[in-house]
Order: C-alpha cells, then structure tokens, then sequence
C-alpha cells in the first residue's frame, strides 16, 4: 500500500511537470509576420507495423525539407506513398494532401506525423490543412508498344520482365498508386516441388505429390492442363525468384500439402513484398516503363485481335495504348463484394483480406473482348483473418505448430487441413470464431507472427489462465486441451484429430492469441487459358493478341487453392504469357 502511495505520489509530479511544459513537445512562439520558427522538428506516428518518424525543416515561411524514416512499414507500399505526400506537401506548402490508397494506414500516418512537427514549429496546421494540393494535370496522349500489360502485380511484372528480356517494348498500366497488388500481401510462401533448397533440408518431394495435393485440394476441380505445367515450373519459378535476389531459402509446410514445399525469406517474413521489390528493381533496370493511377477501361479491338488498350488517368482523361499484343494481369475479384456475392449468394457479410484494387476489371474486360469464364464461382475464404479489420495471419502459423481453440478452451479441426475444410471447422464455433494459440518460441522463429504481436493483434498471455481469461474460457478446459495436445505431440499421433505434423508441443509460455473468423480471400475462377495463356473465347478458340495470368484466370486451382499456390501460379503463368506474346510477335 505505501509502495502504491509512492507510485501515485511520484505519477503525480510528472503529471504537474508535463502540464507546466506544455504536455511533451513544446510548441515554439513563433515571430510575427512569420509562418514557422527555423529549425529541424521530429515526430512520430503509429503506422501499419509500428511507427513511422519524419524529420521536418522549416525556415521562417516555407517548408525546405520533409525526411520519412519509414522504420518498420513495408517499404514496397509506404515508400511510393511517402514520396507522394512529401511531394506534395513540399510543392503545395500546405497539409491539404489525402491519403494514398493502398497504403491508407501508413499515409495516415506520414501525414500525421508531419502535421505534429509543424505544429512543434509553431504553424497554424489548421491554415495549413485548407491549402489543399493543386491537382497534377498530366500530359494525355496516345501511346505505342509491343505489348501492353494491364496490372503491375506479380504477375503483370513477371510477364514484363520476361518480354522485355527478350527485346520487346512493354508499357504496364496500373490503377492503384502502388504497385504489387495482393501480390504485395502474400505471406505464407511460393510453393515449389523438388527444389534446390528442399534438397538441401533433405526434404523428399516430388512433382507429383505435389500435383496430387493441389488437385486433390482443388476436389479435383482443376484444369489438369494447367496444374501440370504449374507444377513442373515450380523449382524453376523459385530459381528465377532468387536469381533476381529475392532470398527465398526456408522451406516449411502449409496446409494440405503432404510435405514441406512453401518457400519464404530466411526469416520467416512475408514472401510478396520481397517478390513485388525485385520484380520491380527488374523491370527498372530493363527500362520497362509504368503508368501509375491509370485505369485499363477497354481493350481496343482491330481485325479480330486484341490491339491495345483504352485507359484512363488519375485526372479522368482518357487515352490509349496501341500495341500489338494485351496481357491481362489485374488479379482478383476479393474486394468487390457485389461481384463475390453475385457469384456466391452465401458469402454475404464476409469481410476481404484483398486490396482495394481486387475488384476483377480484368474479368469484365476479358468477357467484353468474347472470352470464356472458368470455374467463376469458386471463392476461398481464409480461416484466420482479423474480425474487425480482415487482416490475415499467414497459414503459416498452423503450419510452424499453432493451434486452433474455441471459446469454450477445445480444439476442433485438424488445423492444418485445407482452409475450406478449417474455414468451415471455425465457421461451426460459436460466433464463428477461433482462437489461434502461439507461444514465444514461435515468436522468435517467425518473423511474421512477430510483426502481428508488434503491430498490437496478438493478445500476450504469461499462463494457461491468462489464455482462459482471454477467451472467455474455463481455465480448466485450456489447461486439459493442451496437456492432450502436448502428448499427442509427444506420441506423435493426434488420436483426437488426426493432424500429422507434430512439431510444437507449445507446453512454454508466453502465448500469443489471435482472435479470428473466416474472410474472402481468393477468387479461382476467372478468364479461362490455354497452357500458354492465350484467352480462350466462348467458341473456344484462342482470342488473337490476347493473353492473361494470375488471378484474373481461373482453371488452375479448381474448387480450393491450396496455400502457397496462388504466387507459384502468377510466376509461373506470368512469365510464360510474356514469353509467348513476346514470341509471338516475331522480330
Ligand atoms: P495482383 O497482385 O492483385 O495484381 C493485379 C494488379 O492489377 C493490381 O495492382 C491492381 O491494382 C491492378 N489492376 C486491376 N484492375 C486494373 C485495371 N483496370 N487497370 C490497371 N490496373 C488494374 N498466395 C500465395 O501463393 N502465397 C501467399 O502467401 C499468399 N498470401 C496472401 C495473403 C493475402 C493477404 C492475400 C490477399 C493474398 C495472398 N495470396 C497468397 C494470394 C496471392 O497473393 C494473389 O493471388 C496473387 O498475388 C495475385 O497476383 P496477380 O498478379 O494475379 O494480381
Ligand atoms: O495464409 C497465408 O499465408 C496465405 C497463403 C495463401 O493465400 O496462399
């Protein structure tokens, strides 16, 4: 108690001292007729992984220099996003700037941050906010290429680089400010049998486990066609990866496949975000250019073929882009619920895991130009995704030992299932929610679960009671449910589940829970392609100069995507459709 007393006391002074210093940062007085006092402010913003800091130098009325330390933000997304609002606000001289969509939450908070060190600086940011930036007015006028690309994602980049390697002019357009599209959101990994790396590990794979595995996972749903070559470029695809320098060099196993074949960074971190930086690095030393905020609308037809590209910018000017062949890479249709729920009349409600930019104008533009749908009612949703927010915890961590408990403290499913299977598992708890249990050695292994438990997600748990407490569980049913996992782990067969990988017995502490539901999270149906991306019509005859890869295809994953394949497909398909419009172009 008098401990207690001392605390409040001491809590007390600082409180007094905080308010006679103005509450932290002081703002400085600034001198009349002046906009700023000269001088070097800093601040700091909570951003999407942790906290974003700009340094901001004033003189007595302009803004000389705005420098972001973007610390832990994922430099793919918040990079271009910073340079946009640095830009802007530089050139406007004021804070009148939106966010940049995208990367919403790290915009946020760039801009935050250099509204507080303004402030620090004595500016009225309320005056500041009202001077809105000037629209860019960008030149408008038609353009001309070999191959137009419709979509910077992993897919439309892969295509890219390969055609521009082999000499062709290639123009991508992208709608979004970014590039990387939900490529820039994988997480789990690349799937890849017999590779360099699982060879090393001594990991025995074949080509045709994992062919099995998909199709089974795909309830035997999947173009065969298709599948095959997917899977015997899959080594190639990983090679190609990491000769481009992306470092893809853990193997680990994911749900539905029989052994360890997904590939991420050493560290355990995101797979997109590194696939998305050295594709683009690729496509910058290649000099292949791309037009960002530009929005394909039509694809322009001439003679029966596929002849360029009508698109609109970011100021609504409308141009186009002639050229001789059209790949289609725009991805998925995960954030546009109209269209998921036109499709799926049962997946109402759910939220997305997807970028804004998911909304399947690849699909409208593919059927204007008279090709063919596949399999366009199949749509995954994904069992751990974050139920306020959507955001997604990698499948990964099922695959690394987590497991999954209801609310009253019980296991229920195989967790490392497939994720329509585990979905549907979640989908019967109450509320429809899990928990994921993780623990500290986990943590120190996976840099991706580390990144959740900074950026606020994961509930920390010192005891089994604390986990109780945080699920609304009796303690004794936790404590019973782990003791039966730790043994099973022990026995190396889980007699209540049948799960085979047993690795994390997760009987040490701290934990980490996840609270998670289900959310839409790939879209597998799509255009329909032949083994060299050529779109097929509804006649079933290839569309001249017509190309698609990646998610806006459907056909190689069949009714389920199994985890890891979906990055395996845009590399794979990717390169092959820049390959063959680029062959076929002739000299
Ligand atoms: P995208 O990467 O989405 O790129 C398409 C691009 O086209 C976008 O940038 C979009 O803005 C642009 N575009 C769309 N319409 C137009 C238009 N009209 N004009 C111009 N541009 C347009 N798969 C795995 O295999 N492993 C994983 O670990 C994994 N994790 C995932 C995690 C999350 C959270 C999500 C959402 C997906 C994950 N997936 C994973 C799936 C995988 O990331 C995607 O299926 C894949 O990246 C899609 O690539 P893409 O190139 O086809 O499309
Ligand atoms: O769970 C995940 O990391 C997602 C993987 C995937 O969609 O393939």
């Amino acid at each position: 108690m008098k401990r207690m007393k001392k605390h409040l006391s001491m809590l007390l002074i600082l409180v007094v001292a905080l308010a006679a210093f103005g509450c932290g940062k002081k703002e400085e007085a600034v001198k009349e007729g002046a906009l700023y006092t000269p001088g070097t402010y800093t601040a700091e913003e909570k951003g999407h992984n942790g906290n974003v800091k700009v340094t901001v130098t004033v003189t007595e009325d302009k803004i000389e220099n705005i420098e972001v330390d973007l610390m832990d933000e994922t430099e793919g997304i918040a990079g271009p996003a910073a340079e946009k609002i640095v830009d802007l606000v530089l050139k406007n001289q004021g804070l009148g700037v939106d966010t940049v969509s995208g990367a919403t939450v790290s915009s946020t908070a760039i801009l935050a941050a250099i509204t507080a060190a303004l402030k620090e600086a004595g500016a009225d940011v309320e005056a500041l906010k009202n001077i809105k930036a000037e629209e860019e007015v960008l030149e408008v006028s038609d353009k001309e290429a070999d191959i137009v690309i419709i979509g910077a994602g992993g897919a439309g980049m892969a295509a890219a680089v390969e055609a521009a390697s082999l000499g062709k002019s290639v123009i991508i357009v992208e709608k979004m400010p970014i590039v990387g599209g939900n490529t820039n959101r994988a997480t789990g990994g690349i799937n890849a049998a017999e590779t360099s790396i699982q060879e090393q590990e001594g990991i025995e794979d074949t080509i045709e486990t994992y062919y099995d595995d998909t199709f089974k996972g795909g309830k035997e749903e999947n173009d065969p066609e298709l599948l095959k070559v997917m899977v015997e470029n899959s080594a190639e695809a990983v090679d190609w990866l990491n000769e481009l320098g992306a470092g893809l060099t853990r193997v680990s196993l994911s749900g539905g496949a029989t052994n360890p074949r997904i590939h991420t960074p050493e560290d355990g971190s995101a797979v997109g975000p590194v696939v998305v930086k050295v594709l683009e690095n690729k496509l910058k030393e290649l000099g292949v250019e791309i037009l960002m905020e530009t929005t394909a609308k039509s694809i322009i037809e001439e003679n029966g073929a596929a002849a360029g590209v009508e698109v609109e910018n970011v100021n609504g000017n409308s141009f186009k882009i002639h050229a001789k062949a059209v790949i289609i890479a725009s991805g998925g249709f995960g954030a546009n619920s109209d269209m998921v729920e036109g499709f799926r009349a049962d997946l109402v409600g759910f939220s997305t895991t997807n970028h804004a930019g998911a909304t399947g104008d690849g699909i409208e533009l593919g059927q204007e130009a008279g090709a063919a749908l596949d399999d366009i009612e199949f749509i995954q949703i994904h069992p751990t995704t974050d139920p306020e927010s959507g955001y997604m915890f990698t499948e990964g961590l099922r695959g690394d030992g987590a497991i999954l408990l209801n609310s009253q403290g019980m296991r229920f499913t195989d967790e490392l299932l497939t994720r329509d299977v585990v979905s549907a598992n979640i989908l019967k708890q109450e509320g429809g929610i899990a928990y994921l249990v993780t623990n500290e050695e986990m943590k120190e292994e996976n840099a991706a679960l580390a990144g959740y438990i900074k950026k606020g997600y994961a509930t920390e748990c010192a005891t089994l009671a604390d986990v109780a407490k945080a699920i609304g569980a009796e303690e004794a049913a936790v404590v019973e449910s782990m003791a039966k996992y730790k043994d099973a782990v022990a026995a190396g067969t889980d007699a209540e589940f049948g799960r085979e990988h047993l690795t994390q017995d997760l009987s040490e502490g701290p934990y980490y829970i996840l609270k998670v539901t289900p959310g839409i999270h790939h879209t597998m149906g799509g255009l329909k392609i032949d083994t060299t991306t050529h779109v097929i019509s509804a006649e079933g005859s290839a569309i001249k100069g017509l190309y698609a890869a990646g998610e806006v295809t459907g056909g190689v994953h069949g009714a389920n995507r199994i985890g890891g394949n979906a990055v395996t497909d845009i590399i794979v398909f990717g390169r092959i459709a820049g390959k063959t419009a680029a062959e076929e172009l002739g000299n």
